[in-house]
């Protein structure tokens, strides 16, 4: 760790305390000179330090820059975490890592996407300093976890991470959309990496983006009626803490996936359920009810041509009429 990522740190996680120079230069055992220095370039990223001559220094603001100490602080498991102010796309670049040989999962997060990528080869809107664009890599899956499950879980995780530290309440469209106040707000993209000996998948790369503040007018004409944010004014959460606390809560269930337990609470959040969809199947639109999510995270519908069909994967399209009902 750095001089300057030390004394980030430790004002932030002390965030209001006032530090002498002395305090710090003996706790972290550095010179005047290098607080003073490091102090000067936290001040040009943009972080808010008060200093008042003979009392020292304080963080006085949780400033919302991505910050990868401030993020390993608050994981329970160690990650290999690569912060960029931007990337093509997050997924790409945990893909890029992958192919480095490295063993351990890694986490790539991004200020801005300039190809941030979306489902079936759409595009995801990541403009800088308002959304939160993250992908974990991990190299080896669990032998228990099944991968079909990846996104579920991790729709799960999301929602549970924001529920703790915000007073929000997301809701999931099936099958990898988080929702608020009737908008998009998230959308999640897992890509599998082949073993070609095994024909398993081996490697995943989970890939998700929030829109964590943007105004309305902000966003593309295309996209102002059917995405939003979860904050409109100032977040009372860091990206950093959000994304600490999504990966808490995904590895949490990844590491029990066997039990398939997280799936009763996916069903609990999906609103999709009991409400008249339409979907494309083999370039035919068909109509029909959500009544149910499988074990295997595939949405039932009731078809309106009398038959049952299990959808897992693709888009649905909730009817408005029932919407508005
Ligand atoms: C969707 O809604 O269709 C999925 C969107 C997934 C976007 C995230 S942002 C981080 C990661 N990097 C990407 O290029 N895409 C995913």
């Amino acid at each position: 760790m750095t001089t300057k990522e030390k004394i980030l740190l430790l004002l932030s996680q002390n965030a209001g305390t006032m530090y002498s120079g002395q305090m710090i230069a003996e706790q972290l055992q550095i010179s005047r000179t290098a607080i003073w220095k490091a102090m000067k370039s936290l001040r040009e990223e943009g972080y808010q330090i008060e200093s008042a001559p003979n009392a020292g220094y304080t963080l006085i603001e949780k400033a919302d820059i991505l910050n990868e100490v401030l993020i390993q602080q608050k994981l329970k498991k160690q990650l290999n975490v690569s912060v960029l102010p931007t990337v093509d796309s997050t997924n790409e670049e945990a893909k890029r890592l992958m192919n480095n040989g490295k063993n351990e999962d890694s986490l790539v997060i991004a200020d801005q996407q300039t190809k941030g990528k979306g489902r079936l080869g759409r595009t995801f809107y990541s403009p800088k300093q308002t959304g939160l664009y993250m992908s974990l890599g991990i190299n080896e899956m669990r032998e228990d976890a099944d991968p079909t499950l990846i996104t579920t879980a991790a729709a799960v995780a999301v929602c549970r991470a924001i529920e703790k530290l915000t007073n929000l309440q997301p809701q999931i469209k099936w099958v990898n959309d988080l929702y608020l106040n009737e908008k998009k707000v998230c959308g999640i993209l897992t890509e599998g990496i082949i073993n070609m000996e095994t024909q398993t998948i081996q490697s995943i790369v989970l890939g998700i983006g929030i829109n964590v503040m943007i105004e309305p007018e902000e966003l593309p004409s295309e996209l102002q009626n059917v995405a939003g944010a979860l904050f409109e004014e100032t977040p009372s959460v860091t990206r950093n803490d959000l994304a600490a606390a999504i990966l808490n809560e995904f590895y949490e269930l990844y590491q029990n996936m066997h039990t398939k337990e997280f799936l009763e609470d996916y069903r609990k959040r999906c609103f999709v359920i009991g409400r008249r969809v339409s979907f494309i199947r083999n370039k035919v639109s068909y109509e029909g009810l959500a009544v149910a999510v499988d074990d295997q995270g595939a949405l039932v519908i009731q078809v309106n041509d009398g038959t049952t069909t299990h959808l897992s994967y693709g888009e649905i399209s909730i009817r408005l009429e029932e919407k508005n009902a």
